[in-house]
């Protein structure tokens, strides 16, 4: 890192792995997208309202159990399957393949790992064919699949829009403790590095990774894991989510909204951070940038820049660094939780250690008193 006033852009990911997983020999799958988390919550009927009523998804098929729900562009059977459970978790992360060939080898990249695998020919949803399932080597549950049902993509349908509509799932972002381990394992699985979070010790606080032609499909964030941070879906435009914002303060459900509405530094998009009935942590976003070219530019933010998470300056609650939600092996039991061993993103910004600035050659006291945000919080707790 070199003190500039912005982000550094570089041509490869500057993160370098202490402990790598070793690579495999087997090719990874050719990955298209995110396409699917499957949520477990504990009350399928306040989840319902909150993602049919509340915030307008789809809902494409629905039982007792589940229901199954998809965006208003989105062509394949869902995007987000609730399925009630007792202890509120994601029971997977899935991502949709190129050809039904590329489960082979998604199947022997993992096998190769030591991972657990399970493949079935029938499915693990409603609405979704031939699947791989595994405990990957940093404890995610991820699914791959390329059969899926077609069912009727509602972007012309604008008598069924809100004035939130949810268009795209457009990513997910993982917890985990060691993030250089993590980026150097998504990369063998065919991720690219489109941003990250650094300080001039050289630690990686988080690392943004995409295989569609976005800022990302995943992240990966600094924490005590595998838990998953947020699952995104993105809106056309920023007013789509004031309007998401008006409505939850209508209803007065605003103690559902977490975080912003803002602009990232990361990524560029404009953002908001809901918290479900249950917790779990749904990202609205909208207006990132095409990142496709295979030279694409690396963009690395130093971790003080108080611009780097809101363009605005604007402070990070401190729940949104530390809570997260649990995510289950393959038996349906929550996966166990490590501890961080690197400093954390929120000690280093906020607390008696921590400082943020918005210009790098100032001092830290040089930040106005109303503007301290992160910094000022630290000497309040
Ligand atoms: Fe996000």
């Amino acid at each position: 890192m070199t003190d500039t006033a912005g982000p550094v852009v570089t041509s490869d990911a500057p993160i370098i792995a202490a402990d790598p997983i070793p690579t495999p020999l087997a090719p990874p799958p050719d990955i298209l997208r995110c396409a699917y988390m499957e949520l477990v919550v504990t009350d399928l009927a306040a989840s319902r309202n909150f993602y049919v009523d509340v915030l307008g998804l789809v809902v494409t098929e629905e039982d007792e159990d589940a229901v199954y729900l998809r965006s208003l562009e989105e062509f394949i059977h869902h995007n987000l399957v609730l399925r009630k459970g007792s202890v509120a978790a994601v029971a997977a992360f899935s991502y949709r393949v190129r050809s039904p060939e590329e489960l082979d080898r998604a199947v022997a990249f993992y096998t190769e790992l030591g991972c657990r695998v399970e493949r079935r020919a029938e499915g693990f949803t409603r609405g979704i064919g031939d699947s791989v399932r595994v405990t990957d080597p940093l404890g995610f549950p991820y699914e791959f699949f390329y059969d899926v049902d077609h069912v009727e993509r509602l972007a012309w349908r604008y008598d069924l829009h809100t004035p939130g509509a949810l268009v795209r799932l457009d990513h997910f972002n993982q917890v985990t403790p060691d993030v250089p381990r993590a980026v150097k394992f998504m990369e063998d699985l065919g991720f690219r590095v489109t941003e990250d979070i650094q300080d001039a010790e050289g630690t990686t606080y988080a690392a943004w990774m995409r295989r569609k032609p976005t800022v990302h499909d995943t992240a990966m964030t600094g924490g005590d894991g595998p838990r998953m941070h947020h699952v995104a879906f993105a809106t056309h435009e920023k007013h789509n989510i004031i309007a998401i914002c008006d409505k939850l303060g209508a209803l007065r459900l605003s103690d559902h909204i977490e975080r912003g509405p803002g602009r990232h530094g990361v990524s560029n998009a404009f953002y908001l951070y809901l918290r479900d009935p249950d917790g779990h942590r749904v990202e609205i976003y909208t207006q990132d940038y095409y990142t496709g070219d295979p030279d694409n530019p690396v963009v690395t933010w130093d971790v003080h820049d108080n611009q780097r998470r809101d363009w605005w300056g604007n402070p990070v609650v401190p729940s949104w660094y530390t809570e997260a939600s649990l995510v289950l092996d393959l038996d349906g039991n929550p996966q166990p939780v490590a501890a961080r061993t690197d400093t954390s993103e929120m000690a280093v910004t906020i607390g008696a250690d921590g400082f943020s600035y918005t210009r790098p050659e100032d001092d830290a006291d040089d930040l106005p008193s109303w503007k301290q945000g992160e910094y000022k919080l630290g000497h309040q707790l």
